[in-house]
């Protein structure tokens, strides 16, 4: 227990490792990692984009869980903070921003310089780096085609984090690189109308959306909380 602290004490309180991993929430994860591995056994995706209408909804929360719970099952794992304007996956794992993607894509480091590891085996990470003037230039470069191509030959998942739809045009850039793109919709929160909008947006250039996330959905009203609670009882029992 005090080694876990040691290593994980500056991650965000909401990440995985910091749960119970009987808890509804860490379970909520490992049902999106099956769902997304089970979408095509022949051909898994493996760069997958989570977008939302709106900031805040949760995309690098979410992300940074998803990267983790595939790296726990022995996929080599890297997450991506292409969130160029308001990058947040350095502050939700505790790491430095600089050295990372827009380095990369400036051609002032090689990628593999720029991977950064937090004590959990399978999952490397880049951050933003510096943020640049002109993100939706670089996003949209042929140097970012060619990082990804380069990329995917060492990985199995690469998850990247962006920005929100409906506020930058990145998203929808980077959604044309992604095997697979979830929405992240805040339960009994994003107008409907928010949704319907980016979607429209990402159908606009032909990419499609593969599921919905509800996220900050109340656990207690969830299925998964009576398996939690059903779970801990017979746990009590023995
Ligand atoms: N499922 C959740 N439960 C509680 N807080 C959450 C959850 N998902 C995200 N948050 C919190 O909401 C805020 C926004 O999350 P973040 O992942 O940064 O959103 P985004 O990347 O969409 O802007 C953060 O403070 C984060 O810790
Ligand atoms: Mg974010």
């Amino acid at each position: 227990m005090q080694e876990k602290e040691n290593i994980f004490h500056s991650f965000n309180r909401r990440v995985i490792v910091n749960l119970d991993p009987r808890s509804p929430e860490a379970e909520s994860y490992r049902a999106i990692r099956t769902n997304i591995l089970s979408s095509n056994l022949t051909n898994p995706p493996k760069v997958l984009m989570l977008t939302s209408a709106h900031p805040e909804e949760g995309k690098s929360l979410t992300s940074t869980n998803l990267a983790i719970v595939m790296s726990e099952i022995g996929k080599k794992t890297l997450l991506v903070d292409c969130d160029l304007r308001r990058p947040n996956i350095h502050a939700i794992l505790g790491l430095d921003k600089s050295h990372g993607l827009s380095e990369v894509l400036y051609g002032e480091e090689e990628w593999d310089k720029v991977l950064k590891r937090v004590g959990i085996e399978n999952l490397h990470v880049i951050t933003s780096g510096a943020i640049p003037h002109n993100p939706s230039e670089i996003i949209g470069s042929d140097k970012m085609k060619l990082f990804l191509e380069e990329l995917k030959q060492v990985f199995d998942i690469i998850i990247l984090d962006v920005p929100c739809i409906l506020a930058v045009t990145d998203s929808i850039i980077l959604s044309l690189l992604a095997d697979c793109i979830f929405m992240v919709v805040m339960a009994e929160k994003t107008p409907r109308e928010a949704v319907l909008r980016s979607m429209s947006m990402l159908a606009d250039v032909k990419s499609n959306i593969n599921g919905i996330i509800f996220n900050k959905v109340n656990m207690r009203r969830s299925h998964y909380y009576y398996y939690y609670y059903y779970g801990s009882r017979k746990r009590r029992d023995k």
